[in-house]
């Protein structure tokens, strides 16, 4: 399956690739963006990122592997992955990210999730899109809610053993109707 770029006024999403692999792993290997996360392994693996990629593109072959790596249109430079996790038959998915530190606080993660968000809806016809952070992530928090997500409880989800076992988040989701009913 191919998955499309996207384009947002300061950033191209690109579908995430073997060759975005080292520039992922800059970000991914640091604690500061692994410790919120459910899946993000801190000590990062040297060369994860690109196994990473190539997971990802693997997945493609099933249907999946919707991940993109945002580069800041202008530099080029990764400063972000952003994807989508499909399930109840590609009916719904689960929305996560990981930006670069160095990039934080300018809106990219929001405007990333926006369009991530709007293709999920309008290109792969979704019905509802779901996605959870961590209570002490008050940035992811924002982000979620800035994009669009309703908030409509808390949950505990599952993280690697190492960072304790499982997080107490914020849940968020979107229907296909709230996003179609979204004030612009
Ligand atoms: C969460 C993350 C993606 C946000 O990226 P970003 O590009 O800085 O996000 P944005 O700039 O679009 O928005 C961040 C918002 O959080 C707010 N924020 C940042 N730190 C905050 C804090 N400590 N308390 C409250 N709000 C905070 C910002 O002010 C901004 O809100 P605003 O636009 O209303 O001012 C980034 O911090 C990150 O990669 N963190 C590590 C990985 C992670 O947590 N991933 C999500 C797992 S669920």
């Amino acid at each position: 399956m191919t998955i499309e770029t996207l384009t947002t006024q300061r950033l191209r999403l690109e579908p995430l690739e073997p060759r975005h692999g080292r520039a992922v792993e800059a970000y991914a290997r640091l604690w500061e963006v692994a410790r919120y996360t459910a899946e993000v392994s801190h000590p990062y693996p040297p060369g994860g990122g690109i196994l990473f990629a190539e997971a990802v593109v693997a997945e493609r072959r099933h249907g999946g592997g919707h991940v993109w790596v945002a580069l800041e249109k202008g530099s080029d430079e990764a400063i972000g992955s952003i994807g989508l996790d499909l399930f109840e038959d590609g009916r719904a998915a689960e929305l996560g990210y990981i930006f670069a530190p160095w990039r934080w606080g300018r809106g990219y993660a929001t405007e990333a999730a926006r369009a991530v968000i709007d293709h999920a809806f309008e290109a792969l016809g979704l019905d509802a899109l779901h996605s959870h952070a961590a209570v002490i992530n008050p940035a992811s928090c924002r982000v979620l809610a800035r994009a669009g997500l309703r908030r409509i409880g808390n949950v505990s989800f599952e993280v690697l053993p190492e960072r304790g076992g499982s997080m107490i988040g914020e849940c968020y989701r979107l229907t296909r109707g709230e996003w179609r009913d979204r004030p612009r």
